[in-house]
C-alpha cells in the first residue's frame, strides 16, 4: 500500500527565545491510502498545528512533509493550493457555514468558487445528501439544522469533490454523543466505501476508536498507540 501522508525527521516550533514552544522534535508519520487514522494527545500539545502543516497552511517547519508522494517544501503558493484542492479537505469543531445559504449551496460554494460545473456534480451532489441524511433539509438554511445536521453538512461540502484525504479537528467536539456517534459512522462509510483517507483529531476514546488506527501525540512525537498498525508490529 502506498503513503498517502509521510512525515519525517519533522521539526516545529512557534516563537523564539524564552518564548519558544516546541511542538514537534523528530516525528515521524506513515499514513496509508484508505486508512482511518485518529490522532489522539493533550491539548496545546500540537494536534491543530499538525493539520496545518499537513496542508502547507503553516510552512514553518523542517523535515520532510509529503502529501501524495510529494514534498510539499518545495512547492510554491500555486502549486500547494493545487494540492489542497486536489487532494485535501478540513471539517472543523465549528461547521463554518454560510449562514445566509441553504444546505445546498453550503455543500456547492467550493466547487462554484473553484470555478467548476455545477452541473457536473449534481449527481453526486444527490448522493451525498442522502448518505448525509440531508435530503430533506437540502433547501433549509443552518440555522434551521441541529448541530449534527449543520457538522454532517460541513462534511458534505468537503466531499463533493471527491479529495483523497479528510483531515478532520475534532469533528464532534462541539455535538452530544449520539451526534457524534453519526458524525463516525458517516466518516466509516466515506473511509470504506469512498476509500478516502481520514486523519481525525479527537478528545474522545469512543470516536478514536472508530480509527483503524490510533496514533498519539506526546513528548513531540506521533506513536502509534491503538489499532491495526500496533497489532501488526507485534
Ligand atoms: N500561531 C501561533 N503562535 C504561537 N503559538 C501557537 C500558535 N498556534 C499554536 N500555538 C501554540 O502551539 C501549541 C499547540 O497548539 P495546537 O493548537 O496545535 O494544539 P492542539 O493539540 O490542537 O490543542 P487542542 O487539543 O486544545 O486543540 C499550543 O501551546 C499553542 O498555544
Ligand atoms: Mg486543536
Amino acid at each position: 500500500m502506498s503513503n498517502v501522508i509521510e512525515i519525517s525527521g519533522l521539526n516545529k516550533k512557534f516563537g523564539s527565545g524564552e518564548n519558544e514552544a516546541l511542538i514537534f522534535d523528530g516525528a515521524e508519520l506513515q499514513i496509508e491510502k484508505g486508512s482511518f487514522v485518529s490522532l489522539t494527545g493533550a491539548s496545546g500539545s500540537g494536534k491543530s498545528t499538525l493539520l496545518y502543516l499537513i496542508g502547507g497552511l503553516d510552512r514553518d517547519y523542517t523535515g520532510n512533509i509529503s502529501v501524495g508522494g510529494k514534498s510539499i517544501a518545495g512547492m510554491n503558493d500555486r502549486q500547494l493550493s493545487a494540492m489542497r484542492s486536489e487532494k485535501l479537505s478540513y471539517v472543523f469543531q465549528f461547521y463554518n457555514l454560510v449562514a445566509n445559504l441553504t444546505v445546498e449551496e453550503n455543500i456547492l460554494l467550493p466547487i462554484e468558487l473553484s470555478g467548476k460545473k455545477v452541473k457536473n456534480y449534481r449527481e453526486k451532489l444527490r448522493e451525498i445528501l442522502e448518505m448525509t441524511g440531508l435530503s430533506e433539509k437540502r433547501r433549509n438554511y443552518p440555522s434551521q439544522l441541529s448541530g449534527g445536521q449543520q457538522q454532517r453538512c460541513s462534511i458534505a461540502r468537503a466531499v463533493l469533490s471527491e479529495p483523497e484525504i479528510l483531515l478532520a479537528d475534532e469533528p464532534t467536539g462541539n455535538l452530544d454523543k449520539a451526534a457524534g456517534e453519526e458524525i463516525m459512522k458517516l466518516f466509516k462509510r466515506l473511509n470504506e466505501e469512498n476509500g478516502i483517507t481520514v486523519l481525525q483529531v479527537t478528545h474522545s476514546d469512543a470516536c478514536a476508536a472508530y480509527g483503524s488506527r490510533i496514533v498519539r501525540l506526546s513528548d513531540h512525537r506521533l506513536e502509534d498507540v491503538g489499532g491495526s498498525k500496533l497489532s501488526s508490529l507485534n
